[in-house]
C-alpha cells in the first residue's frame, strides 16, 4: 500500500469558467491536503486550471489522450500537449470512453503507453458491468483489461495508477461495499505483483459514487490508495471532505 493517498477529480463534461474558479479558489482555500489530490476537467479548460493552481500542491489531469503521435487524427489531443499544458496525470480507459467510444484494451494500453512515454501518468481504469458482476465474471473481466495493459507497458507498468471502477457504481448513487471494492483492489494488486516488484507501492483508487460519507471507509481498506471521484468532485465543500477522508 502507498502511505500518500491519491484522490483525483474526474469532472467528465462538466464545468464553465466561472464554475471552475469558484471550485479551485474552494479547493486552494481548503488545502494543503494530507492526501496528493488532481482535478481533471475537460480539454478546453487545461491552460486556465493549469495556471490557476501554479504554485499551489493541486495537480491537473486531461481526461484522455490519443494513442498516436501529433498528426492527422482529427479532434484527438496528443500527450505531449497535454504534458505542455502541466499536466501531470491522464485518465485512460474509463468506462465511458470504452462504452460510448468503442475502446479496445489494446486501445486503452497504446494510450497508457504513449501516456508515459511523455511524463504523464497514466490513470487506468478497469471496471465490470453489472451483467458481468452478476454472472460470476468480476475477477476474469478486470485482470483481462489490467493484462493487456501490462504486457504493454512491461517493465513501465509501476509508473501507472490503476483505477478500479464497476461500472454499475458509477453515477448511479449505488457504491460498491468497502469489502467488495477490497476484493477487486487485492485482485488486481497480486495480478500486479507478478508483474513488477513495485506493485506494493503502486496506487490503486476506487471510482463509483464516492462521497463524503462514504470515502473513510472506502480509504481505510488495505488496497485501496485512494479514489477517482466524479459527481463529487463538483464542489469544493463535497470534494474536499473527501480528500480529507484520505488523511
Ligand atoms: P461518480 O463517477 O463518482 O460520479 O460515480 C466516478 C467516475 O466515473 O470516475
Amino acid at each position: 500500500m502507498n502511505s500518500r493517498k491519491l484522490v483525483v477529480g474526474n469532472w467528465k463534461m462538466n464545468g464553465s469558467r466561472a464554475a471552475n474558479a469558484e471550485l479551485l479558489a474552494g479547493l486552494m482555500a481548503a488545502g494543503p491536503f494530507g492526501a496528493e489530490v488532481a482535478v481533471c476537467p475537460p480539454f478546453p479548460y487545461l491552460t486556465e486550471v493549469s495556471v490557476a493552481l501554479a504554485g499551489s500542491t493541486l495537480a491537473v489531469g486531461a481526461q484522455d489522450c490519443s494513442a498516436h503521435e501529433p498528426g492527422a487524427y482529427t479532434g484527438e489531443v496528443a500527450a505531449v500537449m497535454l504534458r505542455e499544458f502541466g499536466c501531470r496525470y491522464v485518465i485512460v480507459g474509463h468506462s465511458e470512453r470504452r462504452a460510448f467510444h468503442g475502446e479496445s484494451d489494446q486501445l486503452v494500453a497504446d494510450k497508457a503507453k504513449i501516456a508515459l512515454a511523455h511524463g504523464l501518468t497514466p490513470i487506468v481504469c478497469v471496471g465490470e458491468t453489472l451483467a458481468q458482476r452478476e454472472s460470476g465474471d468480476t475477477e476474469a473481466v478486470v485482470k483481462r483489461q489490467l493484462s493487456v495493459v501490462v504486457h504493454t507497458l512491461a517493465h513501465c507498468c509501476a509508473e501507472m495508477v490503476v483505477a478500479y471502477e464497476p461500472v454499475w457504481a458509477i453515477g448511479t448513487g449505488r457504491t460498491a461495499t468497502p469489502q467488495q471494492a477490497q476484493v477487486v483492489h487485492a485482485v488486481l494488486r497480486t495480478q500486479l505483483a507478478a508483474a513488477t516488484p513495485k506493485a506494493a507501492a503502486m496506487r490503486l483508487l476506487y471510482g463509483g459514487s464516492v462521497k463524503a460519507d462514504n470515502a473513510a471507509e472506502l480509504f481505510s481498506q488495505p488496497d485501496i490508495d485512494g479514489g477517482l471521484i466524479g459527481g463529487a468532485s463538483l464542489k469544493a465543500k463535497d470534494f474536499v471532505a473527501i480528500v480529507r477522508a484520505a488523511g
